[in-house]
């Protein structure tokens, strides 16, 4: 599994509400993105499930749903299995390593492919690769939506993602009334955009656009953006267009 261990599993879980920037927020913006009514019967399956948050929304937000929860780690799946046991067998755990290839016929029929935090561990090559895979194997209602770190291009916009991400950090502290969290953050040297690390490589957003729309999704779009993190994805149908907004509006 890449360079992530079992210690990064238990990093991640303790600090996880600091080191994410505003993470309801953009679970949230994810969720609202899916084209779903909430009485819909999906399929959902979840790449990098961590601990099952993501999952348990859009199992409650879904309450028709399915959803297979894939993760590297196995305490990450012990976790996740704990915390979605109430949903009985609309939710599964299994394994899978994200940059192999064995596991991509899960993604068959699926509605919905979601992704939290993990897609940033592939290369630029194989997120292509698995966009084109994730895009040819949903169904023609499907949507891939993703939350993840994106690469700034510009130095000046690196350093403003830097900025936020610790200025979030230490604010979700104080509201926790956790500062050591903020201190362990900074010790863990967990913002990327200060302390590139060569297991995460984040791509840029205007990248991932063009490589979803290239995979075949026919609306792409970033619904969310803050800190260098976004919530962006494809849809496979277009969808009825907004009415424009006329100028005197
Ligand atoms: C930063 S955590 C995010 C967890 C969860 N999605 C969230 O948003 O809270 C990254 C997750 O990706 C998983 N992961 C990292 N590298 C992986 C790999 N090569 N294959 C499968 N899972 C991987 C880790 O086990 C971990 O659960």
């Amino acid at each position: 599994m890449s360079d992530w261990t079992e210690q990064s599993s238990q990093t991640y879980r303790d600090i996880a509400d600091v080191a994410v920037p505003r993470r309801q927020e953009m679970t949230a913006s994810l969720i609202a993105a899916a084209p779903f009514g909430a009485a819909e019967p999906l399929k959902i399956v979840e790449l990098g499930s961590g601990d099952g948050r993501l999952a348990e929304a859009l199992l409650t937000v879904f309450p028709r749903a399915t959803l297979t929860a894939l993760d590297g780690s196995e305490s990450m799946r012990a976790e996740a299995s704990r915390r979605l046991a109430l949903f009985g067998d609309r939710a599964r755990v299994a394994a899978f390593d994200v940059a192999a290839l064995d596991w991509w016929d899960r993604m068959f029929g699926a509605d919905l492919i979601v992704s939290s935090l993990c897609l940033h561990h592939l290369n630029d090559a194989k997120k292509q690769y698995l966009y084109k895979a994730a895009a040819e194997r949903l169904s023609p209602r499907g949507a891939l939506l993703i939350a993840d770190l994106i690469d700034p291009q510009h130095p000046a916009s690196r350093t403003l993602a830097a900025d936020q991400w610790d200025a979030h950090a230490r604010q979700q502290a104080d509201a926790l009334g956790a500062p050591d969290l903020y201190q362990r953050f900074l010790a863990e040297r967990w913002n990327h955009f200060r302390f590139p690390h060569d297991m995460d490589k984040p791509s840029a957003l205007f990248h991932h656009l063009i490589w979803l729309r290239h995979a075949g999704f026919t609306s792409v779009d970033c619904c969310w953006l803050n800190a260098g993190h976004a919530v962006f994805g494809g849809f496979k149908q277009a969808g009825a267009s907004a009415a424009p907004l006329r100028a005197d509006s």
